[in-house]
């Protein structure tokens, strides 16, 4: 099959590129705010080429529009030299201008990646997770609609399998788009729409060489997405016999709208805005993506502005954080109306070690298919196998071709981590003829370690245990290891949080918490793109993986409280997380250190909690409207909104002031009073007491004393007096828990006392 597919991408897959004019035009977004619903598409898409065309040129103006957004809300993408920027910035109903972006897919392979792709040979695996009743109560997510950004869908995969399935919900406007090795009768009742995007990626000149032209997934970060959200059960799956089970999605019955947005070398801003203008329009339930840029400013960053807009509609946006920690302050999908995904480990490990000549054992992490005979091989460190064309700091980090077969030959091969991936580094030992490998962590990936599918006998050890691995091979005369094979673990302490998954604060509205919440993104088993490699489903990391998972969770929660907005479901998620991990400690960094809500938002989420949160913390037009007032002017807020007699000075609330599930001062001098306001979701008569941890060195009081409810769906308002009496540099953190004899509805509070 996967032959047949490359042979028609030789023959018919080539972009045609545009040629460029004499000024050097750069691809912008020209946000116009939300479209009006009296006006009909197409005359909003005419409105863009018009405006276009008073400003650049009727002629210029046809090969310069890429996209009109017009269905969820108006603007559209162009090429445009800066003179063109400023004049278009200057006139009425131009709320921004910005340039267009390429953002990343956030899986690890990203993050330690460079160039090489090797495939990853994934074998059918378990995944065991979101359990219990709210599976059972909502029919497993029936006919909830999630619209997956990726990078297309293996659609033959039994994952995607639609036996059983109903009829497409008739509210679907969705298509079936016809491409490379993709035909429209692919969809099925479980795929109900797939589509794809290339546009800005061409007009960027960038190449999608290597990729199908359609909606199939060449990658697998697609299939793997979107079957860990709402994959349906595969039973007697297994990874080389590891850890058999049944592979299956969070919500297995929910329908999948399928969005292609990135291609090999990225994701197009004016791609994924494209995208989410017509998932809206299709009729999705909520979004998710995988993928993000550097933190923007909101309405310069495409998937803050398409999300506003789905918010709007009611339609919940997931998006991961990234994978650019641990250093502290490097979270993306900032904006408020955005659920934003930290990733943490999984209660499994693959659990296998490094035995030294010296008798050390080092215990670590793989999964790799082959065993190596039970006795010593010679151990030589990569540094000093490097080939006669290369040098040792090429060979210490295993890259291709620095290693020479005459030293390597037959031994085991201790590897750094960094630079090319994992799995490429063990392709390489293998090339040079290499029998296994240790793969040892730099002092920046510390404790992380990730049991990927290695082409040799491997084991992934810290830092710590690499170092020592090193010194004993320095010391030897002879040194000599074995690894041992692989053993499935479960009830491994956990979560713990993943090394690469990235921290707040968050730096464009630092008194916004990011990010809101952490799911499982180590070593997640799911559908991969057999085009990829030779296999159906395979192991990844990253907040990318994290993501879906909490997608599948909000497809549930929407079936199960379809009149629920979306903060009203994030607040769900938010105040039912837990903080502690299944030892009953504080969930731990990669480092070993306690987490702070910097790194897991409100902490683990909890699907079948979330089902009964008891109260709710919900955000109404109008609180994002006090929200926005306090960043843009009133004429601004009205053209986002759509809201008419707006006036920003007098409705303007700072972010703190925002009823999201967390509260957040970054900057607190003296005495701050907060207020919030929490809605009865719970027993029609119920009363609440407040629960307060205090961050160090921060009196925290709540007026009132009690909150008692007398009815279902009432709103109750609390204060939330903060007093510094100890300034510091950094933060620190604590919780609000409102409690009765049934729920415990906690939030976290997060603080820097400034210096006086
Ligand atoms: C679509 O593809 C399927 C399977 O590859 C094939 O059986 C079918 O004939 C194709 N349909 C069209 C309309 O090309
Ligand atoms: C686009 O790419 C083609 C082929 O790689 C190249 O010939 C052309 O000069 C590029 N155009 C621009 C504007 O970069
Ligand atoms: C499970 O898979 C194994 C190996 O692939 C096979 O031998 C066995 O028959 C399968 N069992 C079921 C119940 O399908
Ligand atoms: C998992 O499956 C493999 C192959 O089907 C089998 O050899 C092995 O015994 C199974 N292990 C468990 C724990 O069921
Ligand atoms: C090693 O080789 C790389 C690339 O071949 C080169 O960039 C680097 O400068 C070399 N380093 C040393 C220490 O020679
Ligand atoms: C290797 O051993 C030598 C001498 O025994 C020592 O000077 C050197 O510091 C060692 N290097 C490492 C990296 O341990
Ligand atoms: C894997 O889990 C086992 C059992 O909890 C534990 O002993 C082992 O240390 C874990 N391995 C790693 C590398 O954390
Ligand atoms: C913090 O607040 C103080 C007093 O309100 C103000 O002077 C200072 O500029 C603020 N600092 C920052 C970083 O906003
Ligand atoms: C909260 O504080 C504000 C202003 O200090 C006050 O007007 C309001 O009544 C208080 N609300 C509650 C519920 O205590
Ligand atoms: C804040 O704390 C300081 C020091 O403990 C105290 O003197 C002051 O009265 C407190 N202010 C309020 C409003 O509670």
């Amino acid at each position: 099959m996967a032959a047949m597919f490359w042979l028609l991408v030789s023959v018919c897959f080539f972009f045609h590129f545009q040629v460029e004019a004499s000024k050097p035009a750069k691809l912008h977004i020209v946000y116009l705010g939300h479209s009006d619903p009296e006006l009909h598409p197409d005359a909003i898409a005419e409105s863009h080429s018009s405006l276009l065309a008073e400003t650049i040129g009727s002629e210029d103006a046809s090969e310069a529009l890429i996209y009109s957004y017009k269905h969820a809300f108006s603007g559209f993408a162009a090429k445009l030299t800066d003179e063109q920027v400023d004049r278009i910035s200057g006139l009425p109903g131009v709320i921004s201008v910005f340039p267009s972006g390429i953002s990343k897919l956030h899986t690890t392979a990203s993050w330690d990646f460079l160039g090489l792709s090797v495939d990853r040979r994934g074998r059918k695996h378990s995944l065991s997770r979101v359990g219990g009743s709210l599976w059972k109560n909502t029919d497993y997510g029936k006919d909830v609609i999630i619209g997956s950004l990726d990078t297309g869908v293996w659609p033959e995969s039994e994952s995607f399998s639609d036996e059983g399935m109903g009829p497409v919900p008739s509210r679907w406007r969705g298509i079936c788009q016809a491409g490379q090795a993709f035909n429209s009768t692919l969809c099925n009742r479980k795929i109900i729409g797939a589509r794809y995007y290339y546009k800005g990626m061409r007009a960027e000149n960038i190449s999608a060489a290597g990729d199908f032209f359609s909606a199939r997934d060449k990658e697998g970060h697609g299939s793997h997405t979107a079957s860990t959200a709402a994959g349906r059960f595969v039973p007697n799956v297994s990874l080389h016999g590891y850890g058999n089970g049944t592979a299956k999605g969070g919500a297995p019955f929910a329908r999948l709208g399928i969005y292609k947005v990135c291609w090999p070398l990225g994701c197009s801003e004016v791609d994924i805005l494209a995208a989410m203008d017509q998932a809206i329009e299709d009729g999705v339930d909520l979004m998710t993506l995988s993928l993000g840029g550097d933190p923007g400013e909101f309405f310069s960053d495409a998937i803050a502005v398409g999300a506003f807009h789905a918010v709007q509609r009611g339609i919940p946006v997931v998006a991961s954080g990234g994978n650019a920690g641990p250093t502290l302050g490097v979270v993306s999908n900032l904006a408020p109306w955005i659920v934003t995904v930290a990733a943490s480990t999984l209660d499994r490990n693959f659990s296998s070690s490094a035995v030294l000549g010296n008798g050390a054992v080092y215990k670590g992490e793989s999964i790799s298919y082959k065993e190596l005979k039970p006795w010593q091989y010679p151990l030589i460190a990569s540094k000093d196998a490097f080939a006669p064309t290369s040098n040792s700091s090429r060979s210490e980090l295993c890259v291709v071709g620095s290693l020479d077969p005459e030293k390597v030959r037959g031994k085991i091969v201790a590897c750094l981590r960094g630079e090319n991936s994992r799995v490429d580094k063990g392709h390489n030992v293998l090339l040079a003829g290499g029998v296994g490998m240790i793969l040892c962590n730099g002092p920046a990936e510390g404790n992380e370690i990730l049991a990927d599918d290695h082409f040799v006998p491997t084991v992934h050890v810290t830092y710590t245990d690499g170092a020592a691995i090193f010194s004993y091979i320095n010391a030897s005369e002879h040194p000599t290891a074995y690894i041992t094979p692989p053993v499935t673990m479960s009830g491994v302490k956990a979560p713990v949080m993943a090394a690469f998954s990235s921290p707040g604060p968050n730096v464009v509205v630092p008194d916004v918490l990011k990010p809101d919440i952490t799911a499982p993104g180590v070593d997640i088993i799911a559908a991969i793109s057999p085009a990829s490699g030779d296999g159906s489903y395979g192991s990844m990391s990253g907040t990318s993986m994290s993501c879906p998972h909490v997608a599948g969770m909000i497809a549930l929660l929407k079936a199960y409280h379809p009149e629920w907005s979306p903060a009203a479901i994030r607040s769900a998620l938010s105040t039912t997380a837990t903080v502690v991990d299944n030892k009953k400690n504080h969930i731990l960094t990669n480092a070993l250190e306690r987490a702070t809500p910097f790194h897991f938002g409100s902490g683990h989420v909890d699907p079948n909690a979330a089902a009964h949160p008891g109260l709710i913390y919900d955000v109404s037009e109008s609180d994002y409207i006090a929200f926005l007032c306090d960043m843009y002017d009133s004429v601004a807020v009205a053209l986002i909104t759509g809201k008419q007699g707006i006036d920003c000075s007098t409705v303007a609330q700072p972010a703190s002031a925002l009823n999201l599930p967390s509260i957040t001062l970054s900057n607190l001098t003296g005495v701050k009073t907060v207020t919030r306001f929490v809605t009865n979701v719970g027993d029609c008569v119920s009363t609440y007491w407040p629960k307060i941890e205090a961050p160090e060195g921060v009196s925290v009081s709540v007026e009132p004393s009690e909150l008692a409810f007398t009815q279902a769906g009432q709103t109750l308002a609390f204060n939330v007096t903060f007093n510094a009496t100890m300034p510091r540099k950094d933060y620190v953190f604590g919780s609000l828990t409102w409690k009765n004899y049934k729920h415990k509805v906690r939030i976290p509070l997060t603080v820097k006392a400034a210096l006086a």
